[in-house]
């Protein structure tokens, strides 16, 4: 299991939905790495859709420490 430590987990990244950081970096850790996997699982990016940029950096950030 991957051990994600990110700055600021408890952010909301998507208003909407009230989804955190911390949120999808836990799904990650599961295994959900796409945004569309996001959303079903969090219902972000499913209202206004002006997350999708933040959600698809904080996922190649992600992915990025995965490779570590
Ligand atoms: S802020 Fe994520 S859908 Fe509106």
């Amino acid at each position: 299991m991957i051990d994600i430590q990110i700055e600021n987990a408890d952010e909301v990244i998507c208003d909407c939905s009230g989804t955190t950081k911390a949120k999808i970096a836990s799904l990650v850790e599961k295994g959900v790495y796409t945004l569309d996997g996001i959303s079903r699982a969090t219902g972000a990016n499913s209202g206004c859709g002006s997350c999708d940029y933040e959600i698809e950096n904080l996922l190649d950030e992600l992915a990025g420490i995965g490779d570590q």
